[in-house]
């Protein structure tokens, strides 16, 4: 089981069940009480009935007893008959008369039955009772010895014992009704009970959840806390949900485990990724149609999962064939060799491109976030285009979701609005965003000028990640700074009116193994071939750096680092080459543009200072890569340089470590990457230290192969593990147990409207 603690559905279900189970138990009791009590009633009542017409026949002997005596020894029979007809005037009193000594029956009353003989009647000196029958009713003889002088007879009274059995029936019959009487009202009360208990119950789980969520303070000052509300409370805490992170280390993950997790946390959930870049570009070229993987992290980290789950993927169709590849409806099925997922292209003007991706986005947002003292420019007009496509995405999330409660999984600085806007349209969605950029301090975020809109649109989500720890910290004191909110950092929630997301560090990773792994030749091969390629003789020593052109990267700083280890260990040139390829990217922005043809300067001039002819220590190559030549690279590369000026993660590095099956290479990372906190092995620098990174960079060419192999055993170690199905896991199983407190809750709540 995922998720930890009692599901709502079974705490309910057994309350439910005790107490039916309870009046089951009651009825049982009285129907099981019914059935004893009858016959013992019905044979007490037979006694009792009994014992009182015995005690009446006697009576009767005993009052007229005298008269009879004298009657007979008066001889005066007639005397004698009109005592018995007296006597039996009482109406229980069937008949009355007298046998003789010779089975004679003397003075009989009217109504003595003709099945009743003398002969028959016990001759004792006693007192005898026995039972006849008359017309189907049931008679009891009672003769009594009377004795005189000269005769000795005995004195007969009948009763009609009938009575007994309309007596004991009527008996019965109450206490069947007064036992349903007593089994309704023990029934009703625990009802009413049950009810009682369960309001209370639910009230306590509610109160208890809301304080293992928001924590306890607030909610211990409302009331005094029951023992029960405690034990809930000390449950749901024992299982932590959706607070402390499950554990996942142990989970060998993968796109198998993934699918299982969704299966069984997730049944039946719809997917939905909402990214500005598309995972496949259709363009035109001269053979026709091609299509390009682009180079982001992002799409390199997110396409194995969707691959994985299914679903659909709503991104900007950017490429300039991509519209005559869709369908009417704007999809197209892929990747295109095996489709195993939805793209559904999303329009953009250029216009609206300069507002939203250009300017806000990458003028503004951009860096703002990666502070590298690059100055964010923000204008309105760029704020409202962004607010337009936000709007356009979040009316396709709308317009594609299948179910009414989908797992939409929103990518990036580019959709900060997008969270708030598809929860007003799917209010039950499960949102997760995901920040791929460094958040900054509070003091560097209160620059934007729409810094409340972007806060409120995210705190739209049900969970917001980002890379790290520190990032979290940074956004919860940005949240605490300008918006007002209930923030708790120890579960990291924020509740912005009455919505909580969920706070949490997930750090990106990659494919494991990586798809373009599979068809590289072995790194002897490799290096052999991109040395021929380069023009390189087959032992010069090569560090490798592979990104979009953005100044983030510190590609300048590296490049200057080489320049001074070429100058500090001349003995390296000839012998040592830096292959920087560079993907072009944002060109339109005059800042990356300026980049470029500073990058192309300082190559050349590096070149000029340190090379020659057949020498050129620099290769700069600003073009698109696919995966597979950048798999080809980092195989035939002994060190990668990695250093990011700033960095949410940085998945060149794991790709690096990923490619290197041969255990042998060498990382040189900046300190301010996501990555640098899970991957201690590689030579961490600081990019703005160029005397640092230069050293750093001659370092990992002495390195020895057997330390080498220590290090890089360890990253990829670690890359393997926290793979990229981990951090959509990760994601997920938050997803789930989100969801099921939301169960919980909303039962909750309809047992509180009750
Ligand atoms: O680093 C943030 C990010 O969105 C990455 O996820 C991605 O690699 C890159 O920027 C893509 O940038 P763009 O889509 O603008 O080329």
């Amino acid at each position: 089981m995922l998720v930890a603690g009692r599901p709502e559905g079974k705490l309910l279900s057994s309350q439910m069940k005790e107490a039916l189970r309870y009046g089951a138990l009651s009825l049982a009791v009285i129907v099981g009480l019914t059935l004893a009590i009858v016959p013992f009633a019905h044979s007490l009542i037979e006694q009792w009935s009994r014992h009182d017409v015995e005690q009446r026949s006697r009576l009767v002997y005993n009052s007229i007893q005298g008269s009879v005596v004298r009657a007979m020894a008066d001889d005066a029979w007639e005397r004698l008959g009109s005592i018995f007809e007296g006597v039996a005037q009482d109406d229980r009193i069937l008949a009355v008369g007298l046998c003789d000594e010779k089975g004679g029956l003397i003075e009989p009353t009217r109504l003595m039955p003709r099945t009743f003989s003398c002969e028959k009647v016990a001759r004792s000196e006693a007192e005898s009772f026995s039972n006849i029958s008359s017309d189907g009713r049931r008679v009891l003889v009672g003769a009594f010895p009377i004795v005189d002088r000269a005769h000795k007879a005995y004195l007969i009274v009948l009763h009609d014992l009938s009575f007994i059995d309309a007596r004991s029936g009527e008996a019965q019959t109450f206490f069947v009704a007064a036992l349903a009487g007593v089994a309704l009202t023990i029934m009703g009360v625990s009802a009413v009970f049950a009810a009682f208990l369960l309001r209370g119950w639910m009230g306590a789980l509610r109160l208890a959840v809301e304080e293992a969520r928001f924590g306890g303070p607030a909610l211990s000052s409302r009331r005094e806390r029951s023992a029960l509300d405690k034990e809930i409370v000390k449950l749901l805490r024992e299982a932590e949900v959706g607070r402390v992170p499950i554990e996942t280390g142990q989970i060998e993950w993968s796109p198998a485990t993934l699918q299982n997790l969704l299966r069984e946390a997730l049944p039946g959930a719809e997917v939905l990724i909402v990214s500005n870049r598309e995972p496949y570009i259709h363009n035109r070229s001269d053979g026709g149609v091609v299509v390009q993987t682009p180079a982001s992290g992002l799409v390199s980290a997110l396409e194995p999962v969707i691959r994985a789950c299914g679903g659909t993927w709503i991104a900007h169709g950017s490429g300039d064939a991509d519209r005559e590849t869709v369908d009417e409806r704007d999809r197209i099925a892929v990747p295109p060799e095996a489709p195993a997922y939805s793209l559904r292209r999303i329009w953009i003007s250029e216009e609206e491109q300069d507002g939203y991706y250009y300017g806000l986005a990458n003028e503004g947002l951009w860096p703002l976030c990666h502070i590298a003292f690059v100055r964010p420019v923000f204008r309105e007009a760029d704020w409202r285009a962004y607010e337009k496509i936000n709007e356009r995405f979040a009316e396709a999330v709308a317009r594609e979701a299948q179910t009414d409660d989908p797992i939409v999984l929103v990518q990036d600085y580019h959709f900060a609005l997008a969270p708030r806007m598809i929860r007003e349209r799917l209010p039950k969605a499960t949102i997760i965003a995901f920040w791929h950029i460094p958040w900054p301090n509070a003091e560097t975020f209160g620059i934007c000028p729409w810094k409340e809109r972007i806060i409120e649109g995210l705190l739209g989500c049900t969970i917001l990640g980002f890379h790290t720890r520190f990032h979290c910290n940074n956004f919860f004191e940005t949240v605490d700074r300008f918006v007002e909110s209930r923030i708790d950092r120890e579960h990291g929630t924020v509740t912005l009116g009455g919505h909580e997301t969920f706070v949490r560090a997930y750090p990106i990773s990659i494919d494991w193994p990586p798809k373009a792994l599979a068809a590289q030749p072995s790194v002897e091969e490799c290096r052999l071939q991109t040395r021929r390629s380069l023009g390189l003789a087959s032992d010069v020593m090569l560090a490798v750096g592979i990104e979009r052109f953005d100044y983030t990267k510190g590609i300048l700083d590296r490049m200057k680092a080489v320049d001074l280890l070429l100058t500090l260990d001349p003995s390296l040139k000839g012998r040592f080459v830096f292959v920087q390829a560079a993907a072009p990217t944002r060109s339109r922005l005059p800042t990356y543009s300026r980049l470029q043809s500073e990058a192309q300067e300082l190559a050349r001039e590096i070149n000029a200072r340190h090379g020659d002819e057949s020498y050129r220590p620099i290769r700069l190559v600003i073009r698109h890569h696919e995966p597979a030549e950048v798999f080809g690279l980092f195989r035939a590369a002994d060190l990668c340089i990695v250093s990011s000026l700033h960095d949410g993660m940085n998945l060149v590095a794991k790709e690096f470590v990923a490619s290197r099956d041969d255990e042998q290479g060498v990382l040189v990372l900046s300190s301010f990457t996501g990555a640098s906190r899970e991957m201690a092995e590689a030579l961490i620098v600081n990019p703005y230290n160029i005397q640092e990174m230069a050293e750093a960079i001659g370092m990992a060419l002495r390195i020895p192969a057997n330390e080498q192999r220590e290090r890089m055993r360890l990253m990829r170690q670690r890359v393997r593990e926290r793979n990229v199905y981990r951090w959509a896991g990760q994601m997920l199983i938050d997803a789930a147990r989100s969801r099921q407190q939301r169960r919980i809750l909303d039962i909750a709540e309809k047992n509180q409207r009750r």
